[in-house]
């Protein structure tokens, strides 16, 4: 549709901008700020985007003869045609022009009079280098009819943080992408997911009440979850006991070979309480290293996740086209939290490298607890999947409502930017600084963004967008609910319980 036509400024039409006067007025808005328009060039199709829109009447110019007319008693349109001469001047930004490839800068102006068309959603989803067939559709492009599918590819080769203050919509829209790869049908490509769930709400996929994904969802309690001593080498009980010193590791490494041998000579697996044994009984060893040994292997064991073997067996836990749900919300550690997904990550990350785990999603919920800029157990993997996982395409999705507290070496491997409303203005300068898509008015636009709107930077698009994301297909669980739902859930259930006790009396 046409919105209007060129016209000559004192700025423009120049290689990267131009003004236009909006010429449809059938619609009562029409052209808005951040819309996409498109227009013919020398070069090719242009695609711009609206930076601005001003409206101008040349009989409101004069403050002194308004104010004259408005105390008559009248007003200036019941005298005068007045808003017949009301017309709205929009500037533009050219993004590129359209190339059979993709996208190029512009480099040379468009004309003076040239007709601005809305742009095509066809249009738009090439240029904005979208999969209109089979991509992980999000939401709705703002102001356009257009659903935003991004490219599989282009999205999970890398990592993507999804960033925003706390209620903006996070967790919402990781919902969403994980309900659009748990829909995927095998033929598009299906990968594994697996979700650290710190809050307890993904278990809600699998509830129904709304599109039911239990056939394709499992949960894991996190009181269930144990840690397979004889999987570990003295090395990852260091990830684990950061202080634990050089000699330390070389002498538990000898008690632990010792085990493994005699487990693969026909003894069955061994725990924590054989380790402490066979340290206890070691003659050899020197008394003051021994005790030191020993303190670190009981303070680990009164966390009571370290068993015999691993629960679940994280190479056999990801399938294609599922989610494994790692639920956290019973654990109030954070040590605990930390060590528990540190071996996870490193055990999930070893099975995608020798192939026996399908390519597979790692959402972090809280990632900043996981993988802060200051240390923490769990750190040193989650930057090793930052830094090696798109080569065995085992990408991170990073969850985190404090960007600056985040590590900076896995935020800047985050090559998609999921962004929310943020309103802390040292997370919004972090923000900034991490992508150079964001300008100064993208920013500002970032802290107005109502709940369930998102900026879209990086590689998935080949230019920053801002998306309404759509609603879930699966129930929300209680998390979601307002306070008012949540009350009337809790009276309904104790007046069931109620009449249940009252039948069985
Ligand atoms: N895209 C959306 N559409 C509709 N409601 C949303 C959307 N995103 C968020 N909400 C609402 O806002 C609430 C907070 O979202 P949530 O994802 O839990 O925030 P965060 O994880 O960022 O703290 C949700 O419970 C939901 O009711
Ligand atoms: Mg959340």
């Amino acid at each position: 549709m046409e919105v209007g036509t060129v016209i000559t400024t004192f700025e423009g039409p120049s290689p990267s901008g131009f003004s236009f006067v909006v010429t449809c007025n059938g619609r009562e808005i029409p052209v808005r700020r951040g819309q996409f328009v498109e227009l013919e060039t020398e070069e090719g199709k242009a695609i711009a985007s609206v930076v601005n829109v001003i409206k101008t009447n040349r009989y409101f110019m004069r403050a002194e003869s308004v104010k004259e007319y408005e105390r008559s008693g009248k007003t200036l349109t019941s005298i005068f045609p007045a808003d017949r001469w009301e017309y709205i001047i929009a500037d533009a930004r050219i993004v590129g022009i359209q190339t059979g490839g993709g996208l190029e800068r512009t480099t040379f102006p468009p004309s003076p009079g040239q007709k601005v068309y809305e742009a095509e959603p066809e249009t738009l989803a090439r240029f904005l280098g979208l999969n209109p067939d089979g991509g992980v559709e999000l939401g709705k492009l703002r102001h356009h009819e257009l659903p935003v599918k991004l490219d599989l590819t282009k999205l999970l080769r890398k990592h993507v943080a999804i960033l925003g203050m706390s209620g903006s919509g996070k967790s919402f829209g990781t919902h969403v992408v994980i309900e659009e790869l748990l829909e995927r049908a095998r033929e598009k490509g299906r990968v594994g997911v697996v979700i650290v769930d710190v809050h307890g709400e993904y278990s809600s996929l699998a509830e129904g009440g709304g599109a039911d994904y239990s056939d394709h969802v499992t949960v894991v309690r996190g009181r269930d979850l144990q840690i397979g001593v004889p999987n570990l080498s003295a090395h990852q009980f260091r990830e684990f006991l950061p202080d634990m010193s050089e000699v330390q590791a070389r002498e538990l490494q000898r008690v632990l070979d010792e085990l493994h041998r005699e487990m693969h000579s026909g003894k069955g697996p061994f725990g924590l309480d054989e380790v402490i044994e066979r340290v206890e009984k070691n003659g050899e060893i020197h008394k003051q290293l021994q005790q030191a040994l020993l303190g670190w292997l009981f303070g680990l064991k009164s966390l009571g996740i370290f068993e015999r073997a691993d629960n679940p067996n994280w190479a056999s836990a990801v399938e294609p086209g599922e989610a494994l749900i790692v639920d956290l919300s019973d654990i109030i550690s954070l040590r605990k939290k930390q060590i528990l997904i540190a071996y996870a990550a490193r055990r999930l990350f070893n099975a995608r490298k020798n192939l026996r785990a399908p390519p597979f999603v790692l959402c972090l919920e809280e990632a900043h607890q996981f993988c802060p800029e200051g240390t923490a157990i769990s750190k040193g993997v989650i930057e090793t999947m930052a830094r090696e996982g798109r080569k065995f395409y085992a990408s991170l999705v990073l969850i985190s409502q404090r960007p600056v507290r985040l590590s900076t070496t896995v935020l800047s491997q985050a090559n998609t930017n999921i962004i929310l409303r943020v309103t802390n203005p040292y997370d919004l300068e972090h923000i900034k600084q991490s992508s150079e898509c964001i300008t100064g008015d993208v920013a500002e636009m970032i802290s107005s963004l109502p709940v369930g709107e998102a900026l879209i930077v990086g590689e998935a698009v080949n230019h920053p967008i801002f998306v309404k994301i759509r609603k879930r297909r699966s129930r929300e669980s209680a998390h979601g609910m307002s306070l008012e739902e949540a009350a009337r859930e809790f009276e309904l259930r104790s007046s069931r319980a109620r009449e249940d006790a009252k039948a069985f009396m």
